[in-house]
């Protein structure tokens, strides 16, 4: 049994609800993994800030250096967002031998290249599953469970604060900028919501699906990227007066000359799963040769869902690095009490 130290870039919304993750549920986590697992030190802009989260016993610091050369931190939790600063930061951390796990849609689809590249040549593990629709683990379902398959083409609604933007406009009276000042209260958007409401968020989600479908390099700058701001609340009505709901849509599609990828409102008949997808669930579905069309389905974003699939995410780093340990063996992990029979 091995003590893997975690420090975290972060503590606003998916940092507190990862930090709250790891003390509420540690002992259920840690007892199926067989390991230990302590959040060491964590940074922040503001030191004075109140936190959602009792940080006793963890180092806090304004210094994010100090978390990516910290001499005893295992894995780097990055959950600052932003780009630049993230990109040297865990290009440093990765220099250091440490594990990545990140939630940053942007980093990964603008400079995941160059970041899973050092990563490979310094044995690291570079993890973002809540980087795409929050709580559902697509990308697993993709990289593992659909492996054998050549995946023909996905689509879904990858943004949730899009969708929730259009599921409330669809409401008599509602009004853009107050639905979208909830969405941002409910920790919903992203620092800057032009990248909720152009369509820039869930293009960096549809690189990054699309990378992982079709094995191909993220290339971001090559996705056709139109977002909400222009659809109206009597473009809802008319869709609705025809039979169809707007969502906004990421596709990616396998051609006979490459793969095209593109997000964009569109017109969805009211009698399909997806169209049915309301507020801040999110939705993809993925055509595999061999599976035939899958559908996956859940929270797209906010603390408790994203929060979810970072500690996954670490969990995954953890089990890779502790080899002959099978938490399904009883005395490591598994539990050995005996079920209670329900009754008939
Ligand atoms: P928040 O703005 O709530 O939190 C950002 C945190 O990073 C804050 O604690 C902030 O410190 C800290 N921070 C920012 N800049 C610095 C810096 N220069 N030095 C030290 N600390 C810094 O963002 P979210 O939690 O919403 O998002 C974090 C990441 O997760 C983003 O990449 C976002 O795209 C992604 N994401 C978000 C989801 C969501 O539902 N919110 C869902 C999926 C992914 P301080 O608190 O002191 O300001
Ligand atoms: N702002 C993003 C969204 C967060 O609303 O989908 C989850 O990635």
């Amino acid at each position: 049994m091995k003590t893997f130290k975690i420090g975290l870039l972060g503590l606003g919304t998916v940092g507190g609800g990862t930090v709250n993750i790891l003390q509420t549920t540690l002992d259920e986590i840690q007892r199926r993994i067989g390991h230990n697992i302590e959040v060491s030190i964590i940074a922040v802009r503001d030191l004075n800030r109140p936190r959602p989260v009792d940080t006793t016993g963890i180092t806090m610091t304004d210094n994010p250096e100090n978390v990516i050369n910290h001499p005893e931190v295992d894995i780097v939790v990055e959950l600052m967002g932003g780009t630049a600063l993230a990109k040297d930061l865990l290009t440093q951390a990765i220099k250091n031998g440490k594990h990545i796990v990140t939630a940053n849609k942007a980093l990964i689809a603008e400079f995941g290249n160059e970041l899973f590249a050092l990563a490979n040549q310094n044995n690291v593990i570079v993890n973002y599953e809540a980087a795409v629709a929050g709580g559902i683990p697509i990308i697993k379902a993709i990289r593992e469970g659909l492996a054998a398959n050549k995946i023909e083409w996905l689509a879904g609604i990858i943004n949730g604060t899009g969708n929730y933007i259009l599921t409330e406009m669809a409401q008599p009276g509602a009004d853009f900028e107050k639905v979208l000042k909830t969405a941002q209260e409910l920790g919903y958007a992203e620092a800057d919501p032009t990248f909720d409401v152009e369509g820039i968020d869930a293009a960096h989600k549809l690189t990054i699906l699309a990378s992982d479908a079709f094995g191909i390099e993220l290339q971001f700058n090559k996705t056709y990227t139109e977002g909400i701001s222009k659809i109206s609340a009597q473009d809802i009505q008319f869709a609705d007066l025809l039979g169809y709901k707007i969502k906004h849509l990421g596709i990616a599609n396998r051609t006979k000359n490459g793969f095209s990828l593109r997000v964009h409102p569109s017109l969805v008949a009211k009698d399909v799963l997806i169209a049915n997808v309301d507020g801040v669930m999110n939705a993809v579905m993925v055509k595999g040769d061999h599976v035939g069309p899958t559908m996956y389905y859940g929270p797209g974003a906010g603390a408790g869902p994203t929060a979810s699939a970072v500690v996954a995410d670490i969990i995954d780093v953890i089990r890779a690095q502790s080899q002959n340990v099978d938490d399904r063996v009883p005395g490591l992990g598994f539990r050995t009490d005996s079920l209670t029979q329900a009754p008939v």
